[in-house]
């Protein structure tokens, strides 16, 4: 599920607005997004704590950082664009990432963000039934005590002059049948009219 997200996700980042931009991928993982963010022309950044993970990402060319996302060892406003994907509900500090994705930010420049609403429905879904579906999430990874308060989320932004924009998605049915009866390769998110489970956010920081 992580590549259908790196994919959603990537939909959401303009073309870079000139040569030398820089977008910064916060847990980027083994670096899933970079193949969808192919010629949209940015030095693409990640950070993660796992060192194997870095590896990996830097096969499909992510300019590794070894870091925390709560204490990011990169300067203020070096990126035009600062990712989020599927990390933010695995940190025990949501304000603190929150402000160290802000201070990355040029003004003008992007914040965006997919993550887990702290829902009783999420719960239910992405840890009740998805942890025990095979290949959709590792089973025990998420933290029902991590999951995200969708209001912290947007004020914590908001204090950073972010002023982000929340739509739910989850994956197209469709898709997800011929995927389980192994006719596609991959799956399509789809907006839904609640961010009450899996949402994306984005924001631009204020000039
Ligand atoms: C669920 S994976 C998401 C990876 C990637 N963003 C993606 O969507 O494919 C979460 C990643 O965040 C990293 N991670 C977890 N806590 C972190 C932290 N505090 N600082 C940096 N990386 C962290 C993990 O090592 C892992 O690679």
């Amino acid at each position: 599920m992580l590549h259908w997200l790196a994919a959603a996700r990537a939909a959401l980042v303009p073309p870079a607005p000139g040569e030398g931009a820089v977008l910064v991928d916060l847990g980027c993982g083994a670096g899933l997004l970079a193949p969808h963010l192919d010629g949209k022309g940015y030095t693409h950044i990640g950070v993660d704590l796992s060192l194997g993970a870095l590896r990996q990402a830097a096969e499909h060319g992510v300019l590794g950082v070894q870091g925390d996302v709560l204490a990011v060892p990169l300067p203020d406003a070096c990126a035009e664009v600062v990712v989020a994907g599927e990390i933010l509900e695995h940190v025990p500090d949501l304000r603190r990432a929150v402000a160290e994705a802000c201070r990355l930010l040029r003004p003008g420049g992007l914040l965006v963000i997919d993550t887990l609403a702290a829902t009783a429905m999420c719960r239910l879904l992405a840890i009740g039934v998805a942890e025990r579906l095979p290949r959709i999430a590792t089973r025990g990874v998420h933290d029902p005590r991590l999951l995200v308060d969708r209001e912290v989320l947007v004020a914590a932004c908001a204090k950073h002059d972010v002023a982000l924009e929340l739509r739910g998605i989850r994956p197209k049915l469709t898709d997800f049948a011929g995927w389980l009866l192994g006719r596609r390769e991959t799956v399509r998110m789809v907006p839904v009219p609640t961010t009450a489970v899996l949402f994306q956010a984005r924001g631009r920081k204020r000039v």
